[in-house]
């Protein structure tokens, strides 16, 4: 069964109120709601804030029968030419805030685990058709590739344009990279799309809660996109 996870409630809200035949159960710490959406056998879930919430919740999900997951949520775009509004579906995902470069190690890496995490090739591919799908009502940019992760807020230009340099991320966030080494260990396919709610400048803070409604009803729009893509293949 699909999981799909959002760290902040408007980033779930959305989804849950399409959600018919809703059963509420406890996975561990995790409150998740059980029912169908856009006519496909779901589990949904808001984790709350940062790395770790990602990685636990992501640990759960799976306790609970998640077969596979996918995360929505709102990151700052770092690359050059973006915009608010446009979508990001990850690669994979790195987490910026990792430093074990005393030990030799390059930024970002840990000790036992690889550079990055990849997403599961065929999620991907759906979730890049279903955000293609979406942005061709309004024209907005779809983009594909690496995000970055980290318990940072980031809202400084040069400290964007650094992890944009240092990692080849499209944009930051607070989970993906958690839920993905979660993922990963735990041998469960997963996918990432985030909306831009900003560029992780100096606005960031303002722009933030400025779009995250909208940027939350766009990725609610994809993932019915994805979902109604084709059912009858919906394994994953
Ligand atoms: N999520 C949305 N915007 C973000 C930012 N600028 N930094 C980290 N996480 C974010």
């Amino acid at each position: 069964m699909l999981a799909i996870l959002g760290a902040i409630e408007t980033e779930v809200a959305d989804n849950r109120r399409l959600l018919s035949d809703p059963v509420e159960l406890r996975a561990g710490h995790l409150a998740v709601h059980r029912g169908r959406l856009h006519g496909v056998e779901v589990l949904l879930a808001r984790c709350g804030v940062g790395k770790v919430n990602g990685a636990m919740a992501t640990t759960a999900l799976h306790s609970a029968g998640a077969t596979s997951l996918l995360f929505t949520g709102v990151a700052g775009g770092v690359a050059p030419g973006q915009r608010v509004g446009d979508l990001v579906v990850a690669t994979d995902l790195v987490q910026h805030d990792v430093d074990v470069t005393a030990l030799g190690r390059p930024p970002g890496q840990l000790l036992g685990e690889p550079a990055s995490w990849a997403t599961d090739a065929r999620m991907t591919a759906r979730l890049a058709t279903a955000a293609h799908a979406r942005a061709a009502h309004d024209g907005r940019q779809v983009h594909q590739g690496r995000v970055a992760s980290g318990d940072q807020f980031v809202a400084s230009a040069p400290r964007a344009a650094a992890i944009h340099a240092g990692f080849g991320a499209l944009c930051v966030e607070m989970e993906g990279a958690a839920v993905a080494q979660a993922a990963t260990t735990l041998g469960m396919p997963f996918a990432v799309l985030r909306a831009l709610s900003d560029t992780a400048d100096h606005g960031a803070a303002q722009d933030f809660p400025a779009f995250l409604t909208g940027s939350a009803r766009l990725m609610a729009e994809v993932v019915e996109h994805y979902l109604r893509a084709d059912q009858s293949k919906i394994a994953l």
